[in-house]
């Protein structure tokens, strides 16, 4: 059996990256070494019914060096740290990396096997060894919409996003939380008089909005009862990077012939673990909708084409109805005004699975078996 290491198993992506592994059995078929930053020689957890002896230091490249496969969620700055020096060091094993920091890299692939099986097999036939899990909001636009692109029918998307507080990390969700219960208690007295004039319970909670009573550290400004429309750094084309990995990713993920154009807005809303997304997609040619929806329903397990059904819409097309599953639908599918190759579309997909766990369990799988 393969010696697997596992890196930041404890953090918000690590958690569900474990609690796949043990739904999916992966822990019977690997023999798994847990590290820690700073907890190293305590007893090591127990992951489906597997004891690992006592926690590794997460900095020793020696203990690093005795694996065949490295599993990360630690983050960027842990990879950048030790990476290099692991492979400097002669070190030949597969290095599996839900960080951003080597996507981009020449001898690594981004990876979504659903989508990119094909590149990931003939990644592996020329010797790559190091793989990283794709951006949340391009890997749900793929696992939704794939079946469009793999049929090289797509001739530019654009899209808004609606991210959930998830995406920011653990940290950014208790923010989120808390915020919106201060609101709430703010006006609580008010809200349960029906005969109380709502502008004036409205004008209260801006006003705590505005009053910087609310903790921010994390966002920055208050998200709850807002948006906020920027997430990550600033480029100098005026594009957020988050912006920027639409097209980069996607574009890495399928290696199309030429370029496909992905562009668009990032908003970051008050969801908590759900990034949902609506898209204009120039189609290459004028396919009829339910040709659309035939491809988009068979390419893969998980999408789901939710009919532009007012009722289903509003039972099935949401955060709330998809959190904690690996469903990724997609729907409000029909052609808009500007003519029969335009297309709409919106997707909903819970970013800790499809978004960040599931990928790097299913690369372990593809290489252990
Ligand atoms: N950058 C994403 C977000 C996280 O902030 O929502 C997942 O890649």
């Amino acid at each position: 059996m393969k010696s697997v290491g596992l890196i930041g198993w404890r953090g918000m992506v690590g958690s569900v990256l474990m609690q796949r592994m043990v739904e999916e059995r992966d822990f019977d078929v690997i023999r798994p070494v847990f590290f820690s930053t700073s907890q190293h020689g305590q007893p090591a957890p127990e992951f489906g019914g597997q004891s690992a002896g006592t926690l590794q230091d997460a900095y020793s490249l020696e203990a690093l060096r005795a694996l065949d496969i490295i599993i990360t969620c630690q983050g960027g700055d842990y990879t950048t740290e030790i990476y290099p020096k692991l492979r400097a060091s002669g070190w030949q094993g597969y290095w599996i990396d839900a960080a951003s920091t080597l996507r981009m890299n020449d001898d690594a692939l981004i990876i979504l096997d659903p989508v990119n099986h094909h590149v990931i097999q003939q990644g592996l036939d020329q010797g790559i060894k190091t793989f990283a899990g794709g951006n949340c909001t391009v890997s749900l636009m793929l696992m939704s919409l794939g079946g469009l692109f793999a049929n090289n029918l797509v001739e530019w998307a654009s899209v808004a996003t609606y991210q959930a507080a998830s995406g920011g990390g653990a940290r950014h969700m208790r923010e989120l939380l808390t915020q919106m219960g201060m609101l709430h208690n703010h006006v609580a007295k008010e809200l349960q008089n029906p005969a109380s004039a709502i502008l004036d319970i409205e004008r209260k909670v801006t006003e705590m909005g505005r009053s910087g009573v609310l903790p921010t550290d994390n966002f920055g400004v208050p998200l709850a009862g807002s948006l906020i429309p920027w997430i990550d750094k600033q480029l100098e084309n005026g594009q957020s990077r988050e912006e920027w990995k639409g097209q980069a990713e996607t574009n890495k993920i399928l290696q199309p012939a030429a370029t496909i154009p992905v562009d668009g807005l990032c908003v970051r809303v008050g969801a908590l673990r759900c990034h949902s997304q609506a898209f204009t997609l120039k189609l290459k040619k004028d396919l009829p909708l339910k040709d659309v929806e035939q491809l988009l329903a068979s390419h893969n397990d998980w999408v789901q084409v939710v009919p532009n059904d007012r009722e289903l819409t509003m039972r099935e097309l949401t955060p709330a109805a998809v959190t904690g599953t690996l469903k990724t639908p997609v729907g409000r599918l029909r052609k808009l005004n500007m003519g029969p190759e335009y297309l709409s579309a919106f997707t909903v997909g819970d970013q800790l699975l499809w978004g960040a766990a599931e990928p790097l369990r299913r690369m372990l799988r593809l290489l252990v078996g």
